[in-house]
């Protein structure tokens, strides 16, 4: 690709933004050609805007680009989008509506009849759902799923395709990062475990239906299984835990289990897109893997790493599965739907 699209970022500043900062800063499609926030960052160069995070430092170019307001229009050929839920609904609808392309992160328009929820190794198909929007020009909103979400569909889609799902019980293990910035509070996690994060049941309930579900010509028909979910915050910063017991129709046997998780084939293998991970998912034999602190950089945070298989005797087998909560589970995972967009011809120059 010789000419690089020019790319905004809205909600640039929180902890789903500074990744896109930090994925883009070497991509070889993409530039960063403005970066936009609250009205609180909106005028302030984006060092000064910004409490940094990464241990890498902030790239240099960015360090001296003027915030922007994300209320006001950017001349960008897309944007991706790490807004506050609070405001990302209205705001994204307003860039669709003016004919600017919306890759996002927020939950805000996930469930929408005529809006993809994606990942491109699960349900690529469903970037058709595109043709049914009705935003003007080239405008229109994809979304990836939430983060917790995401480690449980790229787990179970294996599994989904050689066998079908019956039933699912997931518990999750979530990371800091994935509560933005400044978070949850020291005094309330440190040494401790919180047992509640608000919303997020039943995002893990519901969205993991609609992305295995089948496309037909009336949208999605969602997947009809249940789906049981418990969520704790817990003392780690990046990398989501989840461990996971499954039914699964014919009730197979670990092995058989193990070898539809290792020989999956990405639907990406062979598409040459830069954020697409060597493997989508890893299984890990090690009898205490995985773990945040030595797994969550596997495909440099894009491949979901899975261990632990055995037996379950309630619902046949059961997993851990870990995921990157802000590269696959938000801003890499929406970088490579980008990418994928471009492939299918959605995104042009
Ligand atoms: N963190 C994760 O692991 C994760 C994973 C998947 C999805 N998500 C979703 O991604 C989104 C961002 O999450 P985050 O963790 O990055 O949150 P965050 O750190 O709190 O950042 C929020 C961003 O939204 C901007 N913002 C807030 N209020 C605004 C307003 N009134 N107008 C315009 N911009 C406003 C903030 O700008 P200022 O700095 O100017 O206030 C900041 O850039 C959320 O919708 C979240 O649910 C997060």
């Amino acid at each position: 690709m010789k000419t690089r699209f020019r790319v905004g970022i809205l909600g640039a500043t929180g902890a789903v933004g500074q990744k896109f900062v930090h994925l883009m800063a070497a991509h070889p499609w993409f530039e960063i050609t403005a970066l936009l926030a609250s009205e609180r960052s909106a005028g302030k160069t984006y060092s000064e805007a910004t409490t940094w995070f990464s241990a890498d430092p902030m790239p240099e170019r960015v360090r001296k680009i003027r915030v922007g307001n994300a209320r006001e229009s950017a001349d960008v050929d897309f944007v991706f989008s790490g807004l506050d839920a609070s405001v990302a609904g209205e705001i994204e609808a307003e860039y669709a509506a003016r004919g600017i392309p919306v890759i996002s992160n927020a939950r805000n328009h996930r469930m929408e009849d005529d809006v993809p929820l994606l990942i491109p190794e699960v349900n690529p198909d469903h970037v058709s759902l595109i043709d049914r929007q009705n935003y003007s020009g080239r405008g229109f909103i994809v979304t990836n799923p939430n983060c917790s979400t995401v480690g449980v569909v790229c787990a179970l889609k294996p599994l989904h395709d050689a066998f079908g799902l019956e039933a699912v019980h997931v518990t999750t293990l979530q990371a800091l990062s994935g509560a933005g910035y400044p978070g949850v509070s020291s005094l309330d996690i440190l040494g401790n475990v919180v047992p509640f994060i608000s919303g997020e049941e039943h995002k893990i309930a519901t969205e993991p239906l609609k992305l295995l579900g089948k496309l037909t010509g009336n949208g999605v028909e969602f997947l009809d299984i249940p789906i049981a979910v418990q969520c704790n915050r817990v003392p780690v910063v990046d990398g989501h835990t989840i461990s996971m017991s499954v039914r699964l129709s014919g009730n197979p046997d670990i092995e058989t289990v193990r070898e539809a998780i290792r020989g999956f084939k990405s639907p990406l293998e062979g598409l040459d897109l830069p954020g697409s991970p060597d493997r989508f998912v890893q299984y890990l034999d090690e009898p205490d893997a995985p773990q945040p602190v030595r797994h969550v950089l596997a495909g440099k945070g894009m491949t979901v790493s899975i261990g632990r298989l055995q037996p379950c005797p309630i619902l046949g087998i059961r997993m851990v599965a870990l995921v990157h909560n802000t590269i696959r589970g938000a801003a890499g995972g929406a970088l490579l739907n980008a990418e994928y967009l471009v492939h299918r011809g959605y995104l042009t120059l």
